[in-house]
């Protein structure tokens, strides 16, 4: 059996990157990345869907030649012009003469701008144009956003299968089986979350509308640009992504904090065990400075109550955590319970003003807040408590 073949004339061709350090030169990508790209083979044309970042196209020419029966390709369909998936389109354009880059018209002016595609080598196609293949059709749905303007699905109604780009993806290099059957699969759905709060959390409205352009689909298998192809567990990662783009949380804490000398910690590890005790949910204890800025959003995109804490920093946030706070305003995060804590020596209430400032961006207020004079925990244990309190 190849474990390659996810049904008759669909083959896994991705490539697994063990070497990047960040994705996007920003996020920390420890078990690295797959780049998804599948091989579909009509009776009369073959095409390739998605395909990889440039440094990985040796590997993408190499699975395509041992998985394709005629060794021709004719169409590249780009779901998602990210150059994670297209940035080999020139060397796959050279190497397959009789290539043609299939997409909608934001994504073929992206490729003229990205690669210089020349006009005749793409084509056009629009919401719900269906292309022949021979024995197999595919069908185009746009789904803007997810994670460009450009991005689209591809349905192949014969299979059941839904290329769906970004969409249901997550970080985590392969481990030889590209199904998500016969292997330990809660790694990659750790990897989910990350890759959720990272990339895609900004556009969860999008998601959303994805999700029911697409709903109404008979689809057995989901072929993501990254992580799994989904199959035996395609209804979990369909209800997390759905749940992650509607910001239905988890029950569970996230306490995130910034320290240079430890006064904050004290808070911090006085919140943590108030907070497990009174709530009886998880608590998860995030020190900003060591931590990865793609690790504590997971957990803030993840879980329903999130406490933020600071030491006061030149009349400012401590810097990590005014980057947290910039991140989660970015991403405009929803339905959460917010409680802030900071500690000063001289000028109290300053770190509470660039708390409110952010708040107020977010739209969402904060629901209990503490403040420390140096290391004065006991006066301020009460407001600690009532921080815990509010989170019942
Ligand atoms: C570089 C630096 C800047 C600081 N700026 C302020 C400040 O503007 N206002 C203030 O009240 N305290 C300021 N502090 C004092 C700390 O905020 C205060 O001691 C706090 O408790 C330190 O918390 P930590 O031990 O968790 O780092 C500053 C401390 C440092 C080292
Ligand atoms: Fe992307
Ligand atoms: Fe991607």
């Amino acid at each position: 059996m190849n474990i390659n073949l996810i049904a008759p004339g669909v083959s896994y061709v991705g490539v697994d990157d063990r070497r990047k350090i960040l994705f996007e030169n920003l996020w920390p990508i420890p078990r690295g990345v797959s780049y998804n790209s599948y091989l579909v083979e009509g009776t009369e044309a073959t095409a390739l869907i998605d395909s990889v970042e440039v440094t990985e196209i040796g590997d993408l020419v190499k699975h395509i030649s041992q998985n394709s029966a005629s060794g021709a390709l004719h169409y590249l369909v780009v779901n998602h012009m990210e150059p994670d998936h297209s940035g080999g389109i020139p060397e796959l354009l050279r190497i397959y003469p009789e290539l043609k880059i299939v997409g909608n018209n934001k994504t073929l002016e992206m490729c003229q701008g990205f690669y210089g595609v020349p006009a005749d080598r793409m084509m056009e196609i629009k919401d719900g144009q269906i292309l022949d293949l021979g024995g197999k059709t595919l069908q185009f749905f746009m789904t803007p956003m997810v994670h460009w303007p450009e991005t689209m699905m591809t349905w192949l109604e014969a299979d059941g299968i839904l290329f769906s780009g970004d969409a249901f993806g997550g970080f985590g290099a392969l481990n030889g089986n590209p199904l998500d059957e016969n292997q330990d699969v809660s790694p990659f759905f750790e990897e989910i979350y990350r890759y959720y709060a990272c990339i895609v959390a900004k556009y969860g409205r999008f998601v959303q509308n994805a999700l029911k352009k697409v709903g109404n689909l008979s689809i057995t298998t989901i072929c993501p640009t990254h992580c799994l192809i989904w199959r035996k567990h395609l209804k979990e990662v369909v209800d997390l992504y759905s749940r992650l783009s509607s910001w239905t949380p988890e029950k569970g804490t996230v306490i995130v904090y910034g320290t240079m000398y430890g006064n904050t910690s004290s808070m911090a590890e006085y919140l943590g065990n108030k907070v497990a005790e009174l709530t009886g949910a998880p608590v998860k204890i995030h020190a900003a400075s060591y931590e990865t800025m793609a690790d504590i959003l997971a957990d803030c995109v993840r879980y329903e109550n999130i406490i933020i804490g600071t030491p006061t920093y030149s009349m400012e946030l401590f810097p990590v955590i005014e980057a947290l706070m910039r991140a989660l305003t970015v991403r405009e995060i929803k339905n959460k319970k917010l409680c802030v804590f900071s500690s000063y020596t001289w000028a109290p209430g300053a770190a509470m003003r660039r708390f409110d400032y952010y708040a107020e961006q977010m739209k969402m207020p904060i629901l209990a807040r503490a403040e420390m004079m140096q290391h004065r925990l006991d006066d301020c244990k009460q407001q600690l408590d009532a921080i815990a309190q509010a989170l019942v």
